[in-house]
């Protein structure tokens, strides 16, 4: 496994590469890997010949600097996941390196997609997230890039940019991954202590409550409702939506939630701890 920090080494080992006619598959991340990561390597190492991984704590993404500040960092551990997940690049680049010391980015608009949910309650964070993975995606070239659907509003939005920007990419969606007692996986998580761990239980729990709700026809906006209440009652649980969503277009759904590709969705911070959840519902 070779490790680099500047694009033009990483671009001509990729020519390499090609040269070959190797399929390269790409999984862009910030680090702090863990088993939902580690399923991304495992998806990408079954359908591609070379596996680029990538690991940079985008600044521009974070609308909240001190998530940024306290952003974890385990290099270390990053590299030995990576190392026995057969990963054959690891790209790991300086700010400088990706925006030369320009860290302004155009603000992106794809309608319902980039306005609403996480673009509504973290102002400016799909700039940021667009603009950096434009740049990455530049500077792999991939055949594929894998990203989890945990993330599933950010999932929507590299879609969009890859159907407009780069139409031979494919984007692989990998299926959410979950501890043991349901929290999602996440590189927040090691921030919780077992208090807030089992407070943000309830995420997994409410998406349990409105799965069942549609499985058994009954009132979804009752469900959301109650979940609502729920959660203003819950001390250290700050609740900035929970909703069911179209999971293309990140269009609200309601009424019309037995269509297709209805998803369930929630965030929230717990012991100031921002967490985000989602499950299909039909
Ligand atoms: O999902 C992430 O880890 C990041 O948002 C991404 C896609 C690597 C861009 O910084």
């Amino acid at each position: 496994m070779e490790t680099i920090a500047s694009v033009e080494k990483l671009q001509s080992r990729i020519e390499h590469f090609r040269t070959q006619m190797l399929t390269v598959g790409f999984v862009p991340t910030m680090g702090a890997l863990h088993n939902g990561h580690k399923s991304l390597l495992q998806i990408a190492r079954n359908q591609c010949d070379v596996v680029v991984l990538s690991i940079f704590v985008n600044p521009t993404q974070f609308n909240d600097p001190q998530d940024f500040k306290s952003y974890p960092l385990t290099m270390d551990e990053d590299l030995s996941m990576a190392s026995a997940e057969g990963v054959d690049l690891v790209f790991i680049p300086n700010v400088q390196e990706m925006y030369g010391g320009n860290l302004s980015v155009d603000p992106v608009d794809y309608g319902s997609i980039t306005k609403e949910y996480e673009g509504l309650t973290r102002k400016g964070h799909f700039d940021g997230v667009v603009a950096i993975v434009r740049k990455l995606f530049q500077a792999v070239n991939s055949d594929a890039s894998f990203f989890g659907e945990k993330d599933l509003q950010q999932l929507a939005v590299i879609r969009r940019l890859a159907s407009e920007e780069f139409p031979n990419m494919k984007i692989v969606g990998c299926p959410l991954v979950r501890d043991a007692d349901g929290l999602a996986m996440s590189s927040r998580n090691i921030r919780l202590d077992a208090n807030g761990r089992n407070r943000a239980l309830n995420l997994s729990r409410w998406l349990g409550v409105l799965r069942i709700a549609a499985v058994e026809g009954s009132d979804i906006d009752a469900a959301l409702e109650g979940i609502r209440m729920e959660a203003a009652a819950i001390e250290n649980i700050d609740l900035e939506y929970v909703d069911v969503v179209d999971s293309t277009t990140f269009a609200t759904r309601r009424g019309e939630w037995k269509t297709k590709g209805s998803h369930a969705i929630v965030a929230a911070n717990v012991d100031g701890v921002r967490l985000i959840d989602n499950c299909a519902i039909h």
